[in-house]
């Protein structure tokens, strides 16, 4: 077994990989991408993600619900996405690959489906790696990028490689631009990629709320993350849908995820899960 201070490493080594040296995984410090896998009942994460990814559980059960019904909305989504015809996906903020990942689902409906995956944090494109070495055969690619810098990821070799951004893409950014405050411009960064992309193109995103807690438990929650990686900033159905300005939402368009196109029977909680998702089409 490999170890890096007392934790098994064995799971970042793909078959017959050797492990990545772990220098920059700050396993130390809590990382998003480690406590959405531990709310998802992964086994991706080392203590310190485990303990802050607890802290945000003890807050409600409705994390780990939302979290759930977040990667079940991303699965429903592509494969919509894929049934109206779209082969390219462009998804930021991938996460730790995890059961129904993006290329698994869109390639069920079209094999030939090309997929690029980019995350900012290190871990994932461990993970990442391991899992589309010899599964993707091409046309699956992941590469670190910052969606901070739309430029960047525009431009990147590794994207241009697997997508032609002159067809219809799919953009993907499920989970992540609540990571993105506002300093940062989340709106002019959504802009930016999407002018990129050709009629016919689509916007699907999920984005974390407080619309359903009061305001002293919505403090919580960003102040456990104010020491990980990335800072939380939950917004308003009406500060979400700004994102969509310009594109035609599709039905029914932004609602809390597990309303949207359900494909089993709602729960109660269904209508107050803090995430709200939504799919639209660049006309
Ligand atoms: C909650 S996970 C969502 C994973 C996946 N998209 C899903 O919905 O199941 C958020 C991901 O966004 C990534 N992330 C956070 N800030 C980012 C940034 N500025 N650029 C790129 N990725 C970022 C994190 O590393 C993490 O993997």
């Amino acid at each position: 077994m490999t170890e890096h201070q007392g934790v098994s490493l064995d799971w970042m080594t793909g078959e017959g990989e050797e492990l990545r040296p772990p220098a920059d995984l700050r396993p130390e410090i809590p990382h998003p991408a480690r406590m959405y896998d531990y709310y998802l009942g992964g086994k991706d994460n080392f203590p310190a993600d485990r303990e802050a990814a607890e802290k945000v559980m003890a807050l409600s059960p409705l994390v780990r619900i939302s979290a759930l019904a977040n990667r079940a909305f991303l699965q429903r989504a592509v494969r919509h996405l894929a049934h109206q015809g779209i082969k390219q996906f462009l998804d930021i903020g991938t996460g730790i690959p995890t059961a129904g990942n993006t290329h698994e689902t869109a390639q069920q409906v079209h094999p030939d489906a090309r997929v690029a995956y980019l995350d900012n944090d290190p871990i994932v494109l461990v993970h990442s790696r391991a899992l589309l070495a010899g599964a993707s055969q091409g046309r699956a690619t992941v590469a670190q990028a910052d969606l901070r810098d739309p430029e960047a990821i525009l431009d990147s070799p590794e994207v241009r490689k697997v997508l032609d951004l002159g067809q219809p893409v799919a953009l993907l950014l499920f989970a992540v631009l609540h990571f993105i405050d506002e300093a940062d411009d989340p709106y002019g960064i959504v802009r930016r990629l999407v002018d990129a992309l050709p009629s016919g193109s689509y916007l699907a995103l999920s984005h974390g709320t407080a619309d359903f807690i009061s305001p002293e438990e919505a403090g919580k929650g960003p102040a456990i993350y104010r020491n990980a990686t990335a800072q939380l900033t939950m917004r308003t159905r009406e500060q979400v849908l700004r994102f969509f300005d310009g594109l035609e939402l599709e039905e029914p368009g932004l609602v809390t995820a597990p309303l949207w196109r359900p494909d089993q029977a709602l729960q109660d909680t269904d209508a107050e899960t803090g995430i709200w998702a939504g799919v639209a089409r660049k006309p």
